[in-house]
């Protein structure tokens, strides 16, 4: 898979964090990965190894869709390395993302297969219904009702919806250790949309890993490299430097926000308290 060298830029916070994934740490996969049980996030751990970790999740994540299953519509497809794994497994694929980098990753794809729409999931419209419909770490980048009330309508009589990714307590607390996945608000919404969970993986310490590593790659990587380009400039040319300070102070407030959010949100031992990462196959009644 090719990718230009110019990318454009990410316009929104989210877009900030999967452009990170894609055209900084190169990842193939948006992802978090799956990590064999007992893995302990240290400094062992390297971006060829969160690679096969992603390969992993993606094996598994087949493992839940059901052999009757044909038609897939990948909701939130990212750079589509589940939507080619669905179709060389002999599913056809629809798949839709509206971010504008994920475009050319399925223009660049020779896959019949796998049809592309540049599309919000709020916003798509399809003729057909799809056998199963794939929420893979997206569920969170649309409000979950509206969501699952989609899926409702886009699934056939009978078919699934399968779900993967990080969930919040309902008060965004802490989870108690015994926590129950099937007792995830998200869980009693699904069924107020006609989905009952057939089948609940919880993985929280399988993706734990990953958590650790953009953690790290934020702290060791991403700000000491912002900081040297500022240095650089000032450097280079002090009054320049002062008068672009002065004219994107707003933006450099807001960067600077944003990487404090992403520092704290990637904390693996608030992850493991505040999340709960968990693969969850419904089916609609
Ligand atoms: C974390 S990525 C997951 C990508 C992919 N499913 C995977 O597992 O690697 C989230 C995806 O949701 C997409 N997305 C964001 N807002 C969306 C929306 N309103 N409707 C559909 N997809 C959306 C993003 O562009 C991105 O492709």
């Amino acid at each position: 898979m090719r990718i230009s060298r110019h990318s454009p830029a990410p316009s929104t916070e989210l877009n900030f964090e999967l452009y990170f994934v894609t055209e900084v740490l190169k990842l193939p996969s948006l992802h978090y990965g799956y990590w064999d049980a007992g893995t302990e996030p240290d400094d062992r751990l390297d971006l060829d190894e969160m690679r096969s970790a992603q390969a992993r999740f993606t094996e598994r994540l087949l493992s839940f869709v059901p052999p009757e299953v044909k038609t897939i519509l990948d909701v939130g497809a990212g750079i589509g390395d589940n939507a080619r794994a669905l179709a060389r497994s002999g599913h056809r694929v629809t798949a839709i993302s509206p971010d504008r980098n994920h475009e050319r990753y399925f223009e660049e794809l020779d896959e019949p297969d796998i049809v592309f729409h540049p599309s919000t999931f709020e916003t798509f419209e399809s003729s057909g219904s799809f056998d199963l419909i794939l929420f893979c770490e997206s569920h969170r980048y649309f409000d979950r009702r509206v969501g699952l009330e989609r899926a409702a309508g886009l699934v056939r009589p009978g078919g699934y919806l399968l779900v993967s990714g990080m969930f919040q307590n309902s008060d965004e607390k802490p989870f108690p250790g015994d926590f129950e996945i099937a007792d995830l608000p998200y869980v009693r919404m699904a069924a107020e949309s006609g989905f009952v969970p057939l089948e609940i993986s919880d993985i929280t310490s399988n993706v734990v890993p990953t958590v650790a590593i953009v953690h790290r790659a934020i702290s060791d990587f991403l700000e000491p490299a912002l900081r040297f380009a500022e240095a650089y400039a000032t450097a280079r040319s002090p009054w320049k430097a002062r008068l672009l300070r002065l004219l994107l102070s707003r933006q450099d407030k807001e960067l600077a926000r944003i990487l404090r959010k992403l520092r704290r949100k990637t904390d693996p031992e608030r992850f493991r308290e505040r999340y709960r990462y968990a693969t969850i196959l419904f089916a609609s009644r």
